[in-house]
């Protein structure tokens, strides 16, 4: 059913306004968001959609065009809603926003996500995203989207377990089309680097493997740097964030690290790298190089910071082993979820049945194939008519 037409049947009344925010695709620079790094994702057409409008009373009501769940959250009360299966992101921004001094104004709200739920493509995030910005509207507020991006990420945190980087939520706000972006995750700065990818399209491949950050082995990742971080500054008392090591550094202090948080610390040291000579490849125009970085990391993910697992591996494998294919990684947490290939216009078709029957004679069952486009991120289509 249409969103407004949905919207009616479910609130009873019009919605006023439609405004959306992106799932993402993560180039490059994977699990160094929360290590102080940079890294490079780009803000995707598939995005969470929502229609809003103030219900004059003081709860925010929430409902999803696709499944018949729906939560009425107390404005004065958002502190009680972390038990919802369905609703307690909503329920963590608002209380976020409140707790930060956003007026807040009771409203209906509808979600329409195409971002695949567990995709690694980020459906969170877009629906945090879209509730802030939401909200952020609805009550007058001054929009500030790195704000909003911020307090999102805050409730993922604070409300929903999940210890996730500010990477997903920030370029879900403020992604720009044809562009990937360049985000410092300590100071916050971006640069909107244009994704030119010539005769090239990328490709992302779900492994359809359900995963779930709270229950995987994420939070357990980012102990495990934060101790290496403890260990590296008997040594460097000054280092503020991992990302800052210099590969040779962290080779003359191997002795300080036991091997597992040496491999840690090597993913995120070498994946900081990587992330600046993508950057320099792509402003290049050089793809293969590109490529080649594509397929380094993921090897970095799977050896050192062991967040792959067999599907992802399975993927990755069979796309680097297609020739014209110029790489290919894990994108996202890890653990389940997609990866992104770049591979050449014309052998897209190929590619999908190449990768997806290798991938469903190894694994058991299929693989799903989407060719990316970006977007922008937060995006205000204004009244609903
Ligand atoms: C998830 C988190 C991000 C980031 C990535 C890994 O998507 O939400 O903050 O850490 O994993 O790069």
């Amino acid at each position: 059913m249409e969103l407004l037409e949905c919207f009616k049947e479910k609130f009873g009344a019009e919605a006023e306004e439609i405004y959306s925010a992106a799932g993402r695709v993560n180039l490059i620079g994977e699990h160094v968001d929360y290590c102080g790094g940079k890294v490079l994702p780009a803000a995707l057409s598939l995005k969470c959609r929502v229609a809003v409008r103030k219900n004059g009373t003081n709860f925010l009501r929430v409902a999803a065009t696709d499944i018949p769940a729906r939560a009425d959250i107390d404005l004065n009360a958002t502190e009680n809603y972390k038990s919802l299966k369905w609703g307690n992101y909503q329920a963590g921004v608002a209380d976020e926003m409140k707790k930060a001094g956003y007026n807040l104004v009771g409203c209906d709200i509808l979600y329409d996500c195409t971002v695949p739920f567990g995709s690694g493509l980020s459906s969170s995030a877009a629906i945090e995203v879209a509730t802030a910005y939401a909200l952020a509207k609805l009550g007058g507020n001054k929009i500030d989207k790195s704000e909003l991006a911020v307090l999102s990420k805050q409730a993922e945190n604070n409300y929903c377990g999940v210890n996730c980087g500010i990477m997903d939520q920030f370029v879900s706000a403020n992604g720009k089309k044809g562009h990937a972006i360049l985000l410092d995750c300590v100071s916050l700065e971006f640069k909107c680097i244009p994704l030119d990818l010539d005769d090239c399209v990328l490709v992302l491949s779900n492994c359809n493997k359900p995963h779930n950050l709270v229950e995987s082995k994420y939070n357990e990742r980012r102990e495990e740097v934060d101790t290496a971080l403890k260990l590296l500054r008997k040594s460097l008392p000054e280092l503020s964030c991992l990302a800052d090591v210099q590969p040779y550094q962290l080779e003359e202090r191997k002795a300080l690290l036991t091997p597992l948080l040496y491999r840690r610390a090597r993913h995120v040291v070498s994946e900081c790298d990587r992330v600046l000579k993508s950057v320099e490849a792509l402003n290049a125009g050089d793809l293969e190089l590109f490529g080649r970085l594509l397929n380094e990391s993921h090897k970095s993910l799977k050896e050192d910071y062991e967040v792959t697992g067999r599907e992802l591996d399975a993927l990755a494998d069979a796309a680097q082993a297609f020739p014209a294919c110029l790489g290919s990684r894990m994108t996202g947490a890890g653990f389940g979820g997609c990866t992104v290939s770049v591979v050449k216009k014309k052998c897209v078709d190929d590619f999908i049945g190449t990768v997806g029957k290798t991938y469903r004679e190894k694994i058991g069952y299929d693989a799903s194939f989407y060719v990316a486009e970006t977007a922008d991120g937060i995006i205000d289509e204004g009244k609903a008519e």
